[in-house]
C-alpha cells in the first residue's frame, strides 16, 4: 500500500505534462506571511484604517501613491530580506526532470526563478516585485532595494511620474501575456495538476484543477489547512511544502515505466 506522497510520486513519474500551482504558503516557509488565515495579511485593518486590499489596489495607487506605497514596500522588505527554500528548490529540480512541467504562480517573491525555475515553463500570474517602472514614462528601475531604503514613492528620475511594481494590484487587470499563456496550456491538457500553499481564492487557480478532473487527469493538493480544492483533489496530503516536497522528490525516478504509458 503506497504513502500519499508515494502515490503521488507515481502520478509524477507516469505524467508527460504536469502543472505546479503555488500560492503564498510555500513562501512561508521561508517566513514571508501568508494572505489570509493564520498570521495572514488580510485579517485587520492596516494602521490607515483601510483594508490591505484598498491599500494595495490599483485606484489606492493613484489616488494616494503614498500609502498604497507604504503597504507596497512593507511586501517588498519583507520579500528581500528572505530567501528560496528547498520546497522551491524541489519544484525547479522537477521541472528539471519533465520538460514539460510548468509552474503557475500567484506570489510576486521572483522566489521561483531565484531557485532555478526555467523563465519559459513559469507563469506569475500575479507579476513581479522587479523592475520598477515609470506610471508615467515607462522608465525603468532594477535596484529595488535601493528606491525601497529612499523616500516614498519613487520618483522617476527622467520625468518625476510615480515608478510602480509590475505587480498585479486589487482591481487590476491580469497580465495579458500570463493569462494566454496559462489558456493555451490548459488547451492543451495536463496529465497531473498539483496545487501547493493556496487557498484558492481565485477562479483562474480552481479552473486548472476542475478541468484536469474533467479530462480524467490526477489531481493533488499539498497545504497543512484544507481549502475548498481539498474535496475536489484527488488526492489531498495535509502539511507544510517543506516538510512534503522533499520526500516527494526522494521518491521520483522518471525514467519508471508506467502502465499507462503508451
Ligand atoms: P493565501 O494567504 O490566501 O493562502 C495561503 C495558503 O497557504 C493557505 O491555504 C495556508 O493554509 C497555506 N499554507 C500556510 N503555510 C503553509 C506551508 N508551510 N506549506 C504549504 N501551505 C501552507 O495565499 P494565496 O492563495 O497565494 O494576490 O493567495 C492568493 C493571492 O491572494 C495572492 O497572490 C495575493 C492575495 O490577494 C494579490 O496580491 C493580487
Amino acid at each position: 500500500m503506497l504513502s500519499p506522497i508515494e502515490q503521488l510520486a507515481q502520478a509524477f513519474n507516469c505524467a508527460e505534462r504536469v502543472l505546479i500551482i503555488t500560492g503564498a504558503g510555500l513562501s512561508a516557509d521561508s517566513g514571508l506571511p501568508t494572505y489570509r488565515g493564520v498570521g495572514g495579511l488580510y485579517n485587520s485593518n492596516t494602521n490607515d484604517g483601510v483594508p490591505i486590499e484598498v491599500a494595495l489596489s490599483g485606484p489606492m495607487l493613484q489616488r494616494d501613491p503614498a500609502l498604497c506605497w507604504k503597504y507596497l514596500a512593507e511586501l517588498g522588505r519583507a520579500c528581500l530580506g528572505a530567501q528560496p527554500n528547498q520546497g522551491h528548490e524541489v519544484i525547479a529540480q522537477l521541472q528539471r526532470l519533465k520538460p514539460h512541467c510548468w509552474l503557475l504562480t500567484q506570489n510576486i517573491d521572483g522566489f521561483h526563478r531565484a531557485a532555478g525555475s526555467p523563465d519559459e515553463r513559469l507563469i506569475e500570474i500575479h507579476g513581479q516585485l522587479a523592475p520598477l517602472y515609470c506610471q508615467s514614462c515607462g522608465q525603468k528601475d532594477d535596484d529595488l532595494a535601493r528606491r525601497l531604503a529612499a523616500a516614498l514613492p519613487p520618483l522617476c528620475r527622467r520625468c518625476a511620474g510615480v515608478m510602480r511594481p509590475p505587480v498585479v494590484l486589487f482591481e487590476e487587470m491580469l497580465p495579458e501575456k500570463a493569462i494566454h499563456t496559462l489558456y493555451e496550456q490548459l488547451g492543451e491538457g495536463f496529465d497531473l495538476v498539483l496545487a501547493i500553499g493556496t487557498s484558492a481564492s481565485f477562479p483562474y487557480i480552481v479552473e486548472p484543477v476542475l478541468r484536469a478532473r474533467a479530462i480524467g487527469a490526477f489531481t493533488a493538493e499539498i497545504n497543512p489547512a484544507r481549502t475548498d480544492l481539498s474535496d475536489r483533489v484527488d488526492l489531498y496530503i495535509a502539511g507544510r511544502a517543506l516538510d512534503v516536497l522533499p520526500e516527494l522528490l526522494s521518491h521520483i525516478s522518471v525514467n519508471r515505466i508506467c502502465k499507462s504509458s503508451p
